[in-house]
């Protein structure tokens, strides 16, 4: 029992260690302004210390992917640290693989700035923007599903490839957070974004953007992602995904047929019941016009009688199965929850697609 005690007293009197070492760094320690070098002297940035290198970042707007909104829980604000940043921290190395950190790969929301340091970033990530829009329509799809286009202000227009994201700005209590959402628009809409939303009960960026009326302002940042569609049309296309996972996909198929009318992609699109299709109808039509764009639905959990579906059944992989035939050369993109995406991948490898030319997003 007095163990239990001692052990109880030694915990709180670290907590409160931790908790004056916090304060006191806040309120007490100053470190200056501090130098960025980014990428050899491409950019030179002085900055507030003791910010997050993604704060610091964000303040003079090079915007890093930051899915998470800097919580330490998507690893997706990776930064090479060529000098200074101090030690990697736990919270870091469950995102990092020992290559990465003998590189000084790091996790940009978790690098504090005490300190000149110099990093590299990709290229790309500089031509990342911050643009202003409004909502011009707003469609629910399902009982958890909304479509929202967003109708840009500043700048007036983006370029972005099939397969990428924004982080939308959402507010919270704690202040403003990014989450990132798929861009469903194709690519040739320049002026507008579409994104697809599922609610998360409770969620703070899928509540604020449900909650959004026309006319209402929005701000986001992007794009982001390294997905690129393969350019030979002699390449089969093939999307497989689930609920919110038809973001991109819708974005891709759109892109393809305006590109390559008659070149052969595949979706395969996985719901729970006849409660969660969405878009079946416009598919259609779209294979209509293109004979060979495949629309497959599967439902996992179809309704014993009285139901008139007359799509596949069972879980999306199986389909997948049935209609791919092998050895055709295929680029795979994949996006829904993890076992879909896991389940799909062996099917897709079976079928002789290189695990090089699969590629997926697991939300
Ligand atoms: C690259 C990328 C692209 C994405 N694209 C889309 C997209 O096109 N459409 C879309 O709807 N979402 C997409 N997401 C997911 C999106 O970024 C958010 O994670 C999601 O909307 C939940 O955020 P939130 O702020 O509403 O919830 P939070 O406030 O972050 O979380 C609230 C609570 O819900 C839990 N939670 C968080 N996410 C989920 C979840 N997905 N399912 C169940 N519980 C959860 C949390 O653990 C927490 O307890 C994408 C994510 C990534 C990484
Ligand atoms: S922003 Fe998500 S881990 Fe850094």
């Amino acid at each position: 029992m007095s163990f239990i005690l001692a052990i109880s007293v030694l915990c709180g009197v670290f907590a409160v260690l931790a908790g004056v070492l916090i304060v006191a760094e806040k309120f007490l320690v100053n470190y200056g302004v501090c130098k960025i070098d980014i990428n050899a002297g491409e950019r030179e940035l002085e900055v507030d210390g003791g910010q997050t290198m993604l704060n610091a970042l964000i303040g003079e707007e090079i915007f890093i992917p930051s899915a998470c909104g800097g919580r330490g829980s998507c690893g997706y604000c990776k930064i090479t640290v060529l000098s200074g940043g101090g030690p990697v921290l736990p919270t870091e190395t469950p995102y990092l693989t020992r290559k990465e950190m003998r590189s000084g790969v790091r996790l940009a929301c978790q690098v504090k700035i005490r300190e000149d340091i110099t990093i590299k970033i990709p290229e790309e990530l500089l031509n990342v923007k911050l643009f202003s829009a409004t909502v011009k329509s707003t469609i629910t799809l399902t009982h958890d599903m909304k479509e929202i286009l967003f109708e840009l202000g500043e700048p007036t227009e983006i370029s972005q490839q099939p397969g990428q994201y924004a982080q939308v700005q959402a507010p919270s209590p704690e202040g403003p957070v990014f989450r990132a959402y798929s861009i469903s628009s194709p690519s040739y809409e320049t002026n507008t974004v579409e994104l697809i939303v599922r609610i998360v009960p409770g969620g703070i960026g899928s509540t604020y953007l449900h909650n959004l009326g026309v006319g209402d302002p929005v701000i986001f940042t992007g794009p982001y992602g390294e997905f690129r569609l393969n350019e030979d049309p002699a390449t089969e296309i093939v999307c497989v995904g689930g609920g919110s996972g038809m973001a991109p996909m819708k974005n891709i198929i759109y892109t393809i047929y305006d590109r390559w009318p008659d070149r052969t992609c595949w979706l395969f699109f996985g719901c729970r019941t006849t409660d969660d299709v969405f878009y079946l109808e416009e598919f259609r039509r779209l294979a209509e016009k293109h004979p060979n764009f495949h629309v497959i639905y599967g439902l996992s959990d179809p309704l014993p009688e009285g139901n008139d579906w007359d799509g596949e059944t069972g879980f999306i992989h199986i389909s997948a199965d049935k209609y791919l035939e092998p050895g055709i050369n295929r680029q795979a993109f994949l996006c829904g929850p993890p076992p879909m995406i896991e389940a799909v991948t062996r099917v897709l490898e079976e079928k002789g697609i290189k695990p090089s030319d699969i590629f997926y997003d697991k939300f």
